[in-house]
């Protein structure tokens, strides 16, 4: 792979934006059996080896962090301890989860100040690739390095492969010193497509490669953990499907062409090794100055004498099937703002405010017409009350809609209903309705998973009683 570090030009200075604080939760009783998830600063060799080491923060000094993998109907107790010095919580993406371990602070638990800790310790429903990431200044945190794989075992096992790869898909802003460019949450990046940046790691590694055998059935868990780049993908010398995405198994493995996987989204691939012995097949990322190889898998020897026959779909998960569709409560989400968004004032604060004082406070975005979280949530519902959101992108930016809690499925006005997902791209200027059982109990977040643009006012929640 060519070397892209490049120096670029960036605008917008460090936002001085203070770190939550005051605890309204209950703290919890301490025990001493639970392994901890210690964050903390630490070392990484991002870019190529002539390049210095990188300083990240990482779980377990680490990028990614150590894989919490455990089955299905299991529960996972880890102790965080924060030893960075600013306030943060662990998020536990797309897992439908007890609200009070759901790591977004003022809204599920109080962000945990440097050296304090935080039990998280819960049931894990459905199996598939999740991820975990810090939620407290997220545009930093998670540009940094704070995030890792969560991987839930099938419980009959899963499908039968040869192989196994958890692919934790990174976007790094780095200095040509192959040092994390500390511009994190700035203006020019909230107002446009959130930090992209100009290195992409696989696990951590700017030359991620494995050996297979010709014909070899691999399960590839991708998982795009960068802040803002929205992975255009396709697979050369590998074939087959998509059998999941989002961590919930598709009814039908679709035959894999050319995808898209944006910020916070998974997607489970069996594909078989098919390029020719001694050659090699990648993984390639599409961006707009030409074609990456972003892994590559050496070719060696062969497993056997022709790829093997479609997958089976893997077991649903147990998500409360989509009713009552016609009499669902429906409510619209107006995304709004943003560079050549034409926005001219925002409620914030609870007065509407002009877009310089906004900007000046940080907010480029609306939800509706409201730029900082707003007091009352999008939907006030019942426990296992069916949900409609029509998704309305004003913006001439496209967006990763994250909902927490729960997993929704697209619908459209002909029926058609779309595969679960707990995070949902949208191009610019488009529109989608989602629908959901809400019966998950709890305050639930729903923003864009562009952390600069979460901050920047892209941000809203639901409660569940
Ligand atoms: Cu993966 Cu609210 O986040
Ligand atoms: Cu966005």
């Amino acid at each position: 792979m060519t070397m892209r570090i490049s120096r670029r030009a960036f605008n917008g200075g460090l936002l001085g934006l203070a770190a939550v604080g005051g605890s309204a939760f209950g703290a919890e009783p301490a025990r001493a059996d639970v392994p901890t998830l210690e964050a903390s600063t630490g070392l990484a060799q991002l870019a190529p080896p002539e390049f210095p080491i990188t300083p990240i923060w990482g779980y377990e000094g680490h990028v990614p962090g150590p894989v919490v993998r455990i089955r299905q109907g299991e529960r996972v107790e880890r102790r965080f301890v924060n030893n960075l010095p600013q306030a943060s919580t662990v998020h536990w993406h797309g897992i439908r989860i007890d609200n009070a371990m759901d790591g977004v602070p003022d809204l599920t638990q109080a962000a945990v100040s440097p050296g304090g800790s935080y039990l998280y310790d819960f049931a894990v429903p459905d199996a598939g690739t999740y991820w975990y990431h810090s939620h407290n200044r997220t545009w930093e945190q998670l540009a940094r390095g704070l995030y890792g794989a969560l991987i839930v075992e099938e419980a009959d096992g899963g499908p039968e492969v040869d192989r196994d790869e958890i692919m934790l898909m990174d976007d790094w802003r780095l200095t040509q010193e192959a040092q994390i460019e500390p511009s994190f949450g700035a203006m020019g990046d909230r107002s446009h497509g959130g930090r992209i940046g100009n290195w992409v790691t696989i696990n951590g590694e700017g030359d991620w490669r494995r050996t297979v055998r010709r014909h070899e059935r691999l399960r590839l868990r991708l998982a795009n953990a960068a802040n803002a780049r929205i992975f255009v993908l396709e697979l050369h010398g590998l074939e087959g499907w998509a059998v999941a995405l989002d961590g919930q198994p598709l009814a039908a493995p679709e035959t894999l062409r050319r995808f898209h996987l944006a910020p916070g989204q998974r997607a489970d691939l069996i594909v078989d090794a098919t390029a020719e012995e001694g050659t090699d097949a990648f993984l390639i990322s599409l961006e707009r100055d030409g074609a990456y190889r972003i892994a590559r898998f050496r070719v060696d020897g062969t497993m056997r004498p022709r790829p093997l026959a479609a997958p089976a779909p893997l077991e649903p998960n147990p998500v409360a099937p989509l009713r009552g569709l016609a009499e669902a409560r429906s409510v619209r989400l107006l995304m709004q703002g943003g560079a050549m968004g034409g926005m001219q004032s925002a409620v914030m604060g609870g007065r509407e405010t002009d877009i310089r004082d906004m900007v000046a406070q940080g907010k480029v975005w609306a939800f509706n017409g409201v730029a900082d979280f707003a007091a009352h949530p999008l939907l006030d519902l019942a426990s296992g009350e069916t949900a409609r959101i029509v998704i309305v992108n004003e913006t001439a930016w496209p967006h990763a809609m994250h909902l927490h809690g729960h997993h929704f499925r697209r619908i459209d006005g002909d029926g058609n209903v779309g595969p679960l997902r707990d995070t949902l791209l949208l191009d610019r200027e488009e529109s989608a309705e989602i629908a959901f059982v809400a019966d998950n109990p709890g305050n639930w977040l729903l923003h864009c998973h562009m952390p600069e643009h979460s901050a920047g006012g892209m941000e809203t929640w639901i409660r569940v009683g």
